[in-house]
């Protein structure tokens, strides 16, 4: 497959985003049928309808690329090329009505293996190298779309943002995510609590996405979270490093689960030195 030209991909991401949001916006006071729950999660109908919705917009322009989404992967997982979908992050917020919620596409490319490790060296978590060439996050009830080409400037509705320029974290706006575990309960909270009188406020507001774009337009200046996935991240990291900021992710094992650590570059010492306790 010759590589498409990549405006035309992140055209067909938008609208793939936008169709799927035009079905959130739609819905967001509805009764909404619940798939599946746990204490700390939910699955609605309505995140397979919008995976399905994205599923087919993008696999009418891109037959060939395969899809590894939340809600589910197809296509061939070996093509060079992959979308990352979360239909809806922030599913929570959505399901009581929340309008805090958005779409995320991301463009991965496959990268060449790394050299092996010699054997008998403890095995460190390294999932195939992928790189995300297209980030597109779409908020529907805001109407705000934030997109990014590799190389080029992060955009909001268009214009080109970039992350704050605060370099104190007690003048910080850090936000925090609590994954959906009580693996995650356990490792976030000592951090929360360290964080809390170190910064100006702490924002839970969660959709990691979200989270990620606002770093990116300088509305928060870190935002840090263990046990997040792919799907949540993939997108929005791009857009900040495209806007400037640093997006740490670390694999925390094979099944695209990362701790993560996303600032706007200023803070990020200080921020690692209070997590680290
Ligand atoms: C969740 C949200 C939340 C984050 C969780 C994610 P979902 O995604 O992004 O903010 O804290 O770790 O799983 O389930 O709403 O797509
Ligand atoms: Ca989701």
């Amino acid at each position: 497959m010759s590589q498409p030209h990549p405006k035309k991909l992140l055209r067909a991401a938008v609208q793939a985003a936008r169709a799927a949001g035009q079905l959130m916006r739609k819905n967001l006071r509805a009764t909404k049928h619940i798939d599946s729950e746990v204490q700390y999660d939910i699955k609605l109908a309505l995140d397979v309808r919008c995976q399905k919705i994205i599923e087919k917009s993008l696999r009418a322009c891109y037959p060939d690329i395969s899809i590894l989404g939340e809600e589910e992967s197809t296509g061939d997982p070996d093509t060079p090329l992959r979308w990352v979908v979360d239909p809806i992050d922030g599913t929570v917020n959505f399901a009581y009505g929340i309008p805090h919620a958005c779409t995320s596409i991301a463009l991965q490319q496959r990268m060449p293996n790394p050299p092996r490790r010699r054997a008998g060296k403890s095995d460190p978590i390294s999932p195939a190298p992928y790189r995300t060439l297209l980030g597109v996050v779409y908020d529907p009830f805001a109407d705000e779309l934030w997109t990014a080409l590799r190389g080029g400037p992060a955009r909001l509705n268009g214009r080109a943002v970039h992350v704050s320029t605060r370099d104190r974290l007690d003048r910080s706006i850090v936000s925090i995510g609590f994954a959906k575990g009580p693996e995650s309960l356990a490792r976030m909270l000592p951090v929360l609590n360290r964080l809390i009188p170190r910064v100006r406020k702490i924002r839970m507001m969660g959709a990691a996405a979200l989270a990620l774009t606002y770093v990116a337009s300088g509305r928060f200046d870190g935002y840090v979270e263990s046990g997040i996935r792919l799907w949540d991240i993939a997108a929005g990291g791009l857009i900040l490093e495209c806007a400037g900021g640093d997006f740490e992710h670390e694999a925390l094992d094979n099944q695209h689960t990362y701790r993560l650590s996303a600032t706007n570059g200023l803070i990020k010492r200080q921020l690692d030195r209070v997590r680290a306790g």
